[in-house]
């Protein structure tokens, strides 16, 4: 794994915003895999900003909670056009974000298939303060691909603020299978909340406790953090 440690929040996410850009440029119709949540808003603003040119490429989210809807605020679906689609001067082709609502393994076997047919060229990838990656939380098992995962309480108590009155139990998620696939990811992390995750997925031995160390079997990861993120690895001492 690559580390790039930046001094802020804004430098890490200049970073990221770069490397997307980048893979942009080497390959305008690229696949990307996409994340959510509070740490990837800068990154999305940025490419906003920058008037990045998605217009060839094709989109995959990770995951999406079991039982909204695409137009409930509190979904990705939501969250991705809000901060990304509607907002770009060049959007991507197709945006693809897992289906909340409906037939759970219809649901399941359909995204499978999709990202099967479609290889994700980049990931991004954002991280749990317990280390899940997507929602793929503890315990979860490396083999798995699509799936609908039970929400640990640590993921909807870090969630709250986003969900309001909501209180889904469940998601559907690229699981890990899925994510190590991809060509190459890019793992984003900031703020000291972060620490102890990313110096179990850097440091700590492969372990399904920890879901994000399982990137260390991966060819092409690329870590970016904050300095307050990589507080508590012992190689940025
Ligand atoms: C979101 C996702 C999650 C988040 C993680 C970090 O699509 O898959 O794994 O990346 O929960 O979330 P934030 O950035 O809100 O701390």
């Amino acid at each position: 794994m690559k580390l790039i440690i930046k001094q802020t929040n804004q430098e890490a996410s200049e970073a990221a915003a770069q490397i997307i850009t980048d893979q942009i440029q080497q390959k305008p119709n690229s696949n990307f895999g996409l994340a959510t949540g509070s740490t990837m808003i800068p990154v999305y603003q940025l490419l906003v900003e920058n008037h990045v040119d998605f217009s060839q490429s094709v989109t995959f989210n990770l995951d999406e909670y079991i039982g909204v809807e695409p137009t409930d605020e509190e979904s990705f679906h939501y969250y991705m056009r809000h901060h990304f689609l509607d907002k770009l001067t060049h959007p991507p082709r197709q945006m693809h974000v897992p289906r909340g609502m409906g037939d759970e393994e219809a649901n399941v076997l359909q995204y499978l298939q999709l990202l099967l047919i479609h290889p994700v060229d980049l990931q991004l990838l954002g991280i749990g303060s317990n280390a899940h990656i997507g929602f793929n939380e503890p315990g979860c098992d490396f083999n798995q691909g699509v799936h609908i995962e039970r929400l640990s309480q640590s993921t909807l108590d870090a969630n709250k603020k986003d969900l309001g009155k909501m209180v889904p139990s469940k998601a559907i998620t690229m699981g890990i299978a899925d994510i190590m696939r991809a060509k190459s990811i890019l793992i984003l992390a900031t703020g000291e909340h972060k620490a102890q995750a990313i110096a179990a997925m850097f440091e700590g031995p492969v372990t399904n406790k920890a879901p994000a160390s399982i990137l260390q079997r991966h060819p092409n990861v690329t870590v970016i953090i904050d300095q307050a993120a990589a507080s508590k690895l012992q190689r940025a001492q």
